[in-house]
C-alpha cells in the first residue's frame, strides 16, 4: 500500500466505477476505521445508513438531483447527525438529555463528517473512490422520509463509493498560503485576493467555465450560476426547518 503522504497527496474525487461490487468484509473494515474517528465526549452522536439495494438507490436519485453517482456507485452512504440513539440512552438510564438545540447539532454534524472523512481516506487507501454528495443537506426534508430517519436523525453528508473506472486529473488547490493565518487572522488585500487565485482564474477550464455561462468572472459563474442566492435562500430556509422539525430548536 502506498504510504499515507501518497494517498493524501495524490487522491481525487471519482464520479465512475466499475460494476465491481465492493466486499462486506471490506466495506465493514473501512466503517470500523471511519468510526475510530475522534468523536466529541466519545458519545458517537451520529449514524450511517448503508444503501446497496437498486431500488433504494433509484429513490434517493432524484433527492440528489439525479446525479449518476447515485444509482451507478454499488455503494451510497449517507451520514447523519444523530442524538435520538444518545437521548434513548439517557432517558433509559435516569438522564436527563440538553441536546434539542441547534449546538447539539452541530455537535453532532461534527461528529460526523470526522467519521464521514476518516471512511474516505480509508476506502481512498484500499484503492476505491468515493464522491461526497453535497445535495444531502438541500434535500434532508426528503432523504429524512426515504431513509425513514426519525426525531433527532438529520442527514448530513453522502457519499458514494465504489471501484474506480476513471482517474480524472486532480483538481488545483490555493497555495497554502492562501488559508493560513500565523497567531491572527490576516485579512486580504485586493492585490492578495489575485494573487491567490489568479492559477484557479486562468487555467483553460476556468476561462471555459466562464465562456460557456456568459459570464465576465469566473466568481459570477459560482454566485450567478452555481450556487446562486436564491437557492441558498430557499435550501436554507427547508434546513431551518428541518432542525426544527427533528428537534434541535427547541431553545
Ligand atoms: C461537502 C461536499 C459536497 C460535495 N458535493 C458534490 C456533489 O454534490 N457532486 C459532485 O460531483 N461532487 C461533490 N463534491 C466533490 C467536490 O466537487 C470535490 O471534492 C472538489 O471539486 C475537489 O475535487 P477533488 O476532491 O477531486 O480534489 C463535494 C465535496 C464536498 C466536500
Amino acid at each position: 500500500m502506498d504510504s499515507i503522504s501518497d494517498i493524501l497527496l495524490n487522491r481525487r474525487t471519482i464520479r465512475k466505477y466499475s460494476l465491481k461490487p465492493v466486499d462486506e468484509v471490506l466495506l465493514d473494515d473501512l466503517l470500523n476505521m471511519g468510526c475510530r474517528a475522534s468523536t466529541t465526549g466519545n458519545m458517537q452522536v451520529y449514524s450511517i445508513i448503508i444503501t446497496r439495494d437498486d431500488e433504494k438507490k433509484k429513490e434517493l436519485a432524484p433527492l440528489h438531483f439525479n446525479q449518476k453517482m447515485v444509482t451507478d456507485a454499488p455503494v451510497v452512504l449517507t451520514f447523519c447527525a444523530d442524538f435520538n440513539r444518545f437521548n434513548k440512552w439517557c432517558l433509559l438510564r435516569k438522564a436527563d438529555p440538553g441536546y434539542d438545540n441547534f449546538l447539539s447539532f452541530i455537535t453532532a454534524s461534527i461528529d460526523a463528517l470526522l467519521a464521514a472523512q476518516t471512511f474516505c481516506i480509508a476506502a481512498e487507501a484500499n484503492g476505491l473512490g468515493i464522491c461526497y454528495l453535497g445535495t444531502t443537506t438541500y434535500m434532508a426534508h426528503k432523504i429524512i422520509d426515504v431513509l425513514k430517519l426519525p426525531k433527532g436523525v438529520v442527514p448530513v453528508t453522502t457519499i458514494t463509493l465504489g471501484w474506480p473506472l476513471e482517474k480524472p486529473e486532480q483538481v488545483e488547490r490555493l497555495p497554502l498560503e492562501a488559508i493560513l493565518h500565523y497567531e491572527t487572522y490576516c485579512d486580504y488585500t485586493a492585490e492578495k485576493i489575485a494573487m491567490f487565485y489568479k492559477d484557479k482564474e486562468e487555467r483553460s477550464d476556468s476561462v471555459q467555465f466562464v465562456k460557456e455561462n456568459n459570464k465576465d468572472t469566473l466568481a459570477q459563474v459560482f454566485t450567478d450560476v452555481r450556487y446562486k442566492k436564491a437557492d441558498n435562500v430557499y435550501f436554507s430556509n427547508i434546513l431551518l426547518q428541518v432542525l426544527k422539525d427533528q428537534g434541535f430548536m427547541e431553545q
